[in-house]
């Protein structure tokens, strides 16, 4: 399924001069990485994701009717997932490329414009080998194999205008994608996810909240590079997207805080838990000084980068938005 509108929320209408720095940082960040795969292991998270839903929902994830939220470019949980017989579909604004191809590119430049076809390109020829033997190598190490083909399973819509049919899905899961998705698109989409899902069933959404110290979203405050720090100075301070009135990068960012969040999952799920992925991520960096700057904002928010909301749908169900 396609809808009408043209996006591509990965990039955003930002000053020249921001793109091209971040897109040269990210072509950095790239070759430092070439000879040392990015990790392609989704296997911790949908360890996870089947630890809650036998915890909440009395089955396991290979039982359970599963949907993503924004699979990504590469959907690699939704293909592993695939590989192990789970009937998941999914969403994303941006058309997904598992394999490169002339067709595929097409699809992307119609879609999702030229920023989009360029970065697909450079990246998906350079490192499509790499990745794709990795993800592979890690499905075999489980025993399985890459699914097959199922363009079907993936719908290319923004998620926030999606309908799906009530009560049918066990759980819904999402990874970096909330902090994307505008607040009004999320009001729509929050209550549609609980009506989504069947009363047992669970949301597991995982956004890279703006407030903690990669919520700017700037390649060089990526966690990689805090937990494996490079050497190379940073041009800008930690947490500058807090201090600085006009902070802009190359994505777009609703700048919704942990708080916010909280907020707008509570008025139709129950918050079940709510885990920071790095609890400590960016502590040594937040001097005295900077934290006096930073006053507004509490430690639970400075240090809350990845937060998992584990979420079940408040009994009555939603009403439609
Ligand atoms: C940072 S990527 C994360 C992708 C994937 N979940 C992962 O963990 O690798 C964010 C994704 O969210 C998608 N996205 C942003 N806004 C969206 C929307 N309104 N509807 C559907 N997808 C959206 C983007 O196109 C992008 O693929």
């Amino acid at each position: 399924m396609t809808s009408g509108t043209k996006m591509a929320p990965s990039t955003d209408a930002v000053p020249f001069r921001i793109k091209a720095r971040e897109n040269a940082d990210l072509v950095r960040h790239y070759l430092e990485h070439l000879k040392e795969p990015m990790s392609f292991d989704v296997f911790p998270d949908l360890r996870v994701y089947d630890e809650l839903l036998r915890q909440h929902s009395g089955i396991p994830l290979t039982q359970a009717r599963v949907f993503e939220i924004g699979v990504g470019e590469r959907p690699y949980r939704l293909l592993a997932l695939r590989a192990m017989g789970v009937d998941v579909r999914g969403v994303d604004a941006e058309v997904p490329v598992v394999r490169l191809s002339l067709r595929a590119l097409a699809r992307v430049y119609r879609r999702n414009g030229l920023e989009r076809f360029v970065k697909t390109l450079v990246r998906r020829s350079l490192f499509d080998w790499r990745d794709n033997r990795a993800f592979r190598q890690t499905l075999t190490r489980r025993g399985l194999r890459m699914p097959a083909h199922e363009p079907g399973r993936v719908l290319v819509a923004d998620a926030a205008e999606l309908d799906l049919e009530p009560g049918q899905l066990d759980l819904v899961y999402s990874e970096d994608v909330f902090e994307h998705i505008a607040a009004d698109g999320l009001r729509r989409l929050v209550p549609r996810m609980a009506r989504w899902l069947k009363p047992s069933g669970i949301a597991v959404i995982r956004p890279n909240v703006f407030t903690g110290i990669t919520g700017g979203h700037l390649v060089e405050w990526k966690p990689r590079t805090l937990l494996a720090p490079n050497g190379r100075e940073r041009r800008t301070e930690p947490w500058l997207h807090l201090l600085s009135e006009d902070f802009k990068t190359n994505t777009y960012l609703n700048r919704l805080t942990r708080a916010d969040f909280r907020a707008l999952f509570s008025e139709h799920f129950e918050i079940l838990a709510e885990d920071v992925t790095l609890p400590d991520l960016g502590r040594d960096l937040l001097t005295p000084e900077l934290r006096e700057r930073l006053a507004h904002y509490p430690d639970e928010e400075l240090f809350s980068n990845q937060v998992r909301f584990v979420l079940r749908p408040r009994a009555g169900g939603s009403q439609p938005v």
